[in-house]
Order: structure tokens, then sequence, then C-alpha cells
């Protein structure tokens, strides 16, 4: 592990790493246990991972923890993952505040359980003074559920007349998104553990050149040495953003 830290190099750590936390059920699966002790599990993980990009410097953490088609799972799921969910961040509150961590979220907060967002939003107001690591949680989120959202409030500034239709541009939609107040709105680096290879409609927007990492572990056996080899990984690809080879060995923009 050591190795692996010094190894990274410090001047091109991710600012923005974003996680499709995956496998849960499956890990849970292969030990004869309730999908839901997977989930529980799945928080250590969450844990260790918030620890070890606090340490190495990453600026945003997004965690793709509930998704809006994951209400379509059978409610006894549902329900234990929310519990849980709310359980656990009021738990790891004052070990957030420890290590700086602020909490943010991207979603339909208003279609949380109540109790749920009442211990999210004690957790929001307990590290809204932190200024390391934002921790940013994705929950009843979907990439077109934001860019639904966004569409929907410069819709209402055009009828508003506060902008014209001539104004949409990239930038502006960009603005309207719910990761437009993050330290930086586009992951450079999005990970997929458990295997697949798709997106699962998760930050569609934001993504259009991060670069990709999928392993086939489960999240809850996803380890800081993991977490470290893909931060590796990342390090030596060149993020070429359209352009040719050349050209960005010119200008120095591969970061
Ligand atoms: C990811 O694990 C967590 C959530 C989607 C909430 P899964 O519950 O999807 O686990 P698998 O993919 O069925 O193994
Ligand atoms: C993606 O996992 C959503 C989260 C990790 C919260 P899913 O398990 O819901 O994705 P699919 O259904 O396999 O695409
Ligand atoms: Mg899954």
């Amino acid at each position: 592990m050591e190795k692996l830290i010094e190894s990274i190099d410090r001047n091109r750590i991710p600012a923005h790493v974003a996680i499709i936390m995956d496998g849960n059920g499956r890990w849970a699966k292969s030990r004869g246990l309730d999908r839901s002790e997977g989930h529980v599990e799945g928080v250590n993980t969450v844990r260790r991972i918030t620890e070890i990009a606090s340490e190495i410097g990453v600026g945003c953490l997004t965690l793709y923890a509930f998704s809006t088609e994951n209400w379509n799972r059978p409610q006894a799921e549902v329900d234990a993952l929310m519990h849980l969910i709310g359980i656990a961040i009021e738990r790891e509150t004052p070990d957030l505040i420890r290590n700086n961590v602020r909490l943010r979220m991207i979603g339909d907060f208003g279609r949380m359980p109540e109790d749920a967002r009442k211990r999210l939003q004690g957790c929001f107001d307990a590290t809204s003074h932190c200024t390391g690591l934002v921790l940013n949680l994705a929950l009843s989120y979907s990439g077109r559920w934001d860019i639904v959202e966004a569409a929907r409030l410069l819709a209402a500034d055009a009828a508003k007349g506060t902008i014209a239709p001539d104004d949409i541009d990239g930038n502006l939609l960009a603005s309207r998104l719910s990761t437009a107040s993050l330290p930086q709105q586009d992951p450079d680096l999005l990970i997929r553990t458990g295997g697949d290879l798709r997106v699962s409609n998760f930050l569609l927007w934001e993504i259009a050149y991060s670069e990709i990492e999928v392993t086939d572990k489960y999240w809850p056996d996803f380890s800081k040495e993991d977490f470290l080899q893909a931060i590796l990984n990342y390090q030596k690809r060149e993020r070429r953003f359209g352009k040719t080879s050349e050209q960005i060995a010119a200008d120095g923009t591969n970061k």
C-alpha cells in the first residue's frame, strides 16, 4: 500500500472521481447471505474509499448509491437500503468532520423517505464548513432525470424572459445540472465495480471525456489498493479530448 501511494504522481491526482458502486447483491449471494448484507458491507467500502481519496487529495468523490431505476427493486430491498443510508450517514458524520470531508448529494432529494432526508440534512449542515474532500452521493439520481430537470429550468427562464432560447449553449445547460456547484463538474475518472460494461444512467452529460476503469471486483471487496491502482492506471492514460497525440504533447494539456 505504501509503495502504491509513493508511485502516484501527486501533480496528476484526478480532481473528480466518480464511482458506480456495483456488486453488493452478488457479493452477498456468493456467500449465501441476503442481498441486504451486501449493502451493509458496501458501507464499509464507502468509508475506506472516502479515507483514501481524501488522503491523496482527490477534490470530489461522487458515489452512485441509488439510481432512479433502483426505486423499481422489491420494496423490502428499497426500504432496507434507505434505512441503511440514513443510519450510515448519521454514524459516519463525526468521522467526516474529523477528516474535513463535506457531504453533498445530487438527485431527487424530495423523493427520499423523510427519515433519510432528515439524517442527510443533518450531515450536510454538520459538514458544511469542511474544506477538504467533497463526498457527493448520487441518491435517487439518474443522468437523464438531471438533464430533464435542467431543461425544465431553462424553459422556465426562457418563458420568464430572463434568457433567450439562443442563449442556450453547453455551458448554460451544464450550469443547470445538479453537478454545477461541485468543485469540478466533470469526473476525470469513472470507476465501475462488479464488472458490467455500462453506465446505467450515471452522469450522462458529465462523463463525456472521463477515463473509465472497470473492475470485476464486487464493491464490498474493493480495497484502498484497488482504488490506488485505478488512479495509477488513470495516470498512464493520454487524454486527447479529440485532438491528436502530437497536439497533446505540444500543448501539454494531458493532465
Ligand atoms: C449496488 O449493488 C448497490 C445498489 C445498486 C444500490 P447491487 O445491489 O446492484 O448488486 P448486484 O449488482 O445485484 O450484485
Ligand atoms: C447502478 O447499479 C446503480 C448504482 C450503483 C446505484 P445497478 O445494479 O442498478 O445497475 P444495472 O441495473 O446493473 O445496470
Ligand atoms: Mg447492480
